[in-house]
């Protein structure tokens, strides 16, 4: 079977792709410098699937920690989840977004051709599609006009990928544009781990539904929607990570590269979201409306059909297995101190 090394493996998205992985009978070696993350991710996945990955704790950037491990592996692929994500800090620390984000990307490439490893799988964003063009997007709408250093920096990387792609007949690279990743392994084992106070949606809701935070902020009820507030197209992170399976997979049998959005295809307000975890889990979210966040779009959301085309995947779980799953994953963190 082949093997697979997850660069930031230990982080939310790469977590449970590591888990998917496994379970298809991957072999998974996760590299991660834990910088946003914690090792007890590796016991939760061999807790999960009954088998413990190789686990480094290494930095992508650092030619030499990549160098051991490369040199120990013949790797038939690499999923590069190893980036910074945080579009805030992104926004008042740009230079350690370029630095990081790149430069990682950059050493992993020149030790995949040295150490004959072809296929590359990308975490991209939605963020690339910044505010150039109306929902859906597809893959093929305008994108680099980002609203953040954060996504620029995705949009840097899939030029250099691109361009690596056409120099090397030999390079398969696929490029996923994800969109709002939410929820949590049904396990409740894994999910996300926000590092203070949380920027996404969903992790802010998780705290305000504990009583960690007293109201969930709504960033604007002025937008051009059905309650004007903002829509995103919300994807639950199980079906995320099983997108990259099947990524693997089609980056196995096809050279070159290709941009694909992992998504559900349909959008849901704030609100909505709020509404739905409510109701899913019965628990009260008091909400205050508040300023629009500045970069902030009024509607987000995929069309999801190159990947229903190219990988035969699409999203199946709902907006409330999201939300019931999240906090079931918060819940038993709570539990477990
Ligand atoms: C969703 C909606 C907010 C928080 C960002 C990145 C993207 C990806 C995911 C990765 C918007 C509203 C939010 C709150 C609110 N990055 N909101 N109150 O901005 O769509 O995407 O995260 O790691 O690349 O750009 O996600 O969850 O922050 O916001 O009203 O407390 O919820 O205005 O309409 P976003 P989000």
């Amino acid at each position: 079977m082949s093997m697979v090394l997850l660069v930031g493996g230990a982080g939310f998205i790469g977590s449970h792709t590591a888990v998917e992985l496994i379970g298809q009978g991957y072999e998974v070696v996760v590299a991660d410098n834990l910088s946003n993350s914690d090792a007890s991710v590796i016991d939760r996945i061999a807790e999960i699937t009954g088998v413990r990955p190789e686990f480094y704790c290494a930095d992508a950037a650092d030619r030499g920690d990549m160098e051991e491990i490369f040199g120990a592996h013949a790797f038939d692929a690499v999923i590069h989840f190893g980036g910074k994500k945080s579009v805030n800090e992104s926004v008042s620390d740009p230079i350690s977004y370029y630095r990081n984000n790149i430069d990682t990307t950059l050493t992993l490439l020149e030790l995949m051709k040295e150490y004959g490893c072809s296929r590359m799988i990308f975490s991209s964003s939605a963020a690339v599609y910044g505010d150039a063009s109306d929902a859906p997007y597809s893959e093929t709408a305008p994108a680099g006009e980002c609203a953040n250093p954060y996504g620029r920096t995705k949009y840097m990387i899939e030029q250099i990928l691109t361009d690596a792609a056409a120099a090397d007949p030999e390079l398969s690279v696929v490029m996923l544009r994800y969109f709002n990743p939410a929820g949590a392994h049904e396990s409740g084992l894994i999910g996300e781990r926000p590092a203070g106070e949380p920027n996404n949606l969903m992790s802010y809701v998780l705290q305000v539904a504990s009583g960690e935070r007293e109201a969930q902020p709504v960033f604007g009820d002025d937008y051009p929607t059905p309650d004007g507030t903002g829509v995103r197209d919300y994807i639950h992170i199980t079906d995320l990570a099983k997108g990259h399976v099947t990524a693997l997979r089609y980056a196995m049998e096809h050279t070159g590269a290709e941009i694909v959005n992992l998504g559900t295809g349909t959008g849901y307000s704030v609100l909505d979201v709020i509404k739905t975890f409510e109701r899913v889990n019965g628990v009260k979210i008091p909400y205050v409306i508040a300023e629009r966040r500045p970069g902030d779009v009024a509607v987000s959301y995929s069309d999801p059909s190159k990947a229903q085309r190219l990988f035969g995947w699409r999203a199946e779980k709902t907006l409330d297995d999201m939300c019931r799953d999240a906090w079931s994953w918060q819940q038993k963190q709570k539990k477990d101190g």
